[in-house]
């Protein structure tokens, strides 16, 4: 099932328009959902949670069709938790003290965020993830999710061009400054860190 927008489709406005959030919601994020759910009837997967079949299917070639549907519904729905308005500002201190060990200060890492974003060759994910102890940005290609990986996502942005270009064409470096400075949810970001 389509998980419900955590808020309305012109709250991100101006950053990315109602227009953009409707079809990115409703058609691509959708479309990962209903091709899953054909993709998993009648077979052992059926009934597992998403994170469940993403998990019994990475890296089996025979698998990857459901794999990248469930991946990307996965993905999606965490990316639009990962945003709100307005967001962006300071991050939570336990959060903070973190970005500072691991890039010395917030701006520092704001950088680094948008360098790896601008880096992801063609579609793909950038995230901010715990691993350890330590903080990491990484760059995930098409669908693949750090949920498989050992680390513990806590933001994501969706680099694909469906995410942006109705609102800022190519202009891939606008949504980013956009997104980061303005539309993080910091307070999701620190919910999803872990104790060690
Ligand atoms: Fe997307």
């Amino acid at each position: 099932m389509l998980p419900p927008l955590p808020y309305g489709p012109a709250d991100l406005e101006p950053v990315i328009s109602a227009r953009t959030v409707g079809l990115h919601h409703g058609t691509h994020q959708q479309g990962y959902v209903d091709t899953l759910n054909k993709l998993v009837e009648g077979t052992r997967f059926a009934g597992l949670s998403l994170e469940q079949t993403i998990r019994a299917t990475a890296g089996i070639a025979e698998h990857t069709a459901i794999f990248d549907n469930a991946a990307q519904a996965w993905n999606h729905a965490f990316y639009w938790h990962s945003l709100r308005a307005p967001g962006g500002g300071p991050a939570p201190p336990r959060l903070a003290i973190r970005i500072d060990t691991s890039w010395g200060s917030l701006s520092a890492f704001r950088e680094a965020l948008k360098a790896s974003a601008l880096a992801q060759f063609g579609s793909g994910w950038t995230w901010l993830v715990q691993d350890g102890s330590r903080l990491r940005i990484l760059n995930t290609p098409n669908a693949d999710t750090p949920l498989v990986l050992q680390v513990r996502p806590l933001l994501a942005i969706d680099v694909w061009e469906h995410a942006y270009y109705l609102d800022h064409q190519n202009r891939r470096a606008e949504y980013l400054t956009g997104v980061i400075d303005t539309l993080l949810n910091w307070d999701f970001a620190a919910e999803n860190l872990g104790s060690t």
